[in-house]
């Protein structure tokens, strides 16, 4: 902990966007070109696509700090992963130095910002950049709107057992389906037993070079990739 707090570093939660680096905010941009700093999430050491989508504007002489988080969210969050990433980052703010960390989409929508937050924003200066969320840049590549009027949007993630997925779908009139990957045979089975089925898209990859756009019933049985979102609308064009 910082025993002096106007003399630590300060810790920014950074959005960096769903995957086109053109979508990374000025703010961000900025604090990005700045930052002595610049930390990111590494699930198991596999390559960071937080990193890679910051990667244009990264300068090169800044000090990188993967951090080992774990990402699938069907997974307890491992509490001491969390806690060991915040002392590394700790001991950058303690010495002065500024940490960027970088969050794919938005660091406060279903991040694993969060649970460094929960443990920094107490003891250092903390400033987080809001960043172009994935549902929003989903409803962009249909070029539907996610929710028009007075509309009732739900976002729900797909790890969600049948039954809840179904209440909660029977309620609203627009949803975003979140976490599909290995849930997608269930959600499309929750969606046709609510006759929703052809009112569902897709969306893989949204605004990265292999984005995927396709109708629900045009997608065959199986794992989906971890990065895909499932939008449905259950209003005609009424906009
Ligand atoms: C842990 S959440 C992170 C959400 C992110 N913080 C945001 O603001 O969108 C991961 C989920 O977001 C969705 N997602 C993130 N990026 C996406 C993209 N480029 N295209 C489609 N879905 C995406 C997927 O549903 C994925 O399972």
């Amino acid at each position: 902990m910082a025993s002096d707090q106007t003399m630590s570093g300060t810790f920014y939660g950074l959005g960096v966007g769903p995957g086109d680096p053109e979508l990374i905010t000025l703010k961000a941009w900025r604090i990005i070109s700045q930052a002595p700093v610049i930390a990111y999430p590494a699930a198991n050491g596999n390559d960071s696509l937080a990193r890679r989508i910051a990667a244009p504007f990264i300068p090169e002489d800044v000090t990188e700090l993967a951090i080992p988080v774990p990402m699938r969210v069907e997974r307890e969050p491992a509490q001491e992963a969390y806690d060991e990433a915040a002392e590394t980052i700790a001991r950058h703010l303690d010495e002065g130095r500024d940490v960027a960390f970088l969050c794919e989409g938005d660091p406060l929508f279903y991040g694993s910002f969060a649970y460094l937050l929960a443990r920094l924003a107490k003891d250092y200066p903390t400033h987080v950049v809001p960043g172009v969320t994935s549902i929003t840049a989903c409803a962009a590549a249909i070029s539907r709107p996610l929710a028009a009027r007075n509309d009732i949007l739900k976002v729900l993630p797909g790890t969600l057992d049948a039954s809840r997925l179904k209440a909660e779908i029977a309620q609203a009139d627009a949803i975003a389906i979140m976490k599909v990957g290995q849930h997608f045979d269930k959600i499309r089975g929750v969606l046709n037993e609510l006759g929703l089925g052809d009112r569902a898209m897709i969306i893989e990859k949204a605004t990265r070079d292999d984005e995927k756009i396709t109708p629900l019933a045009d997608v065959p049985e199986g794992e989906r990739p971890y990065f895909s979102t499932i939008l449905v609308y259950k209003g005609g064009e009424a906009w």
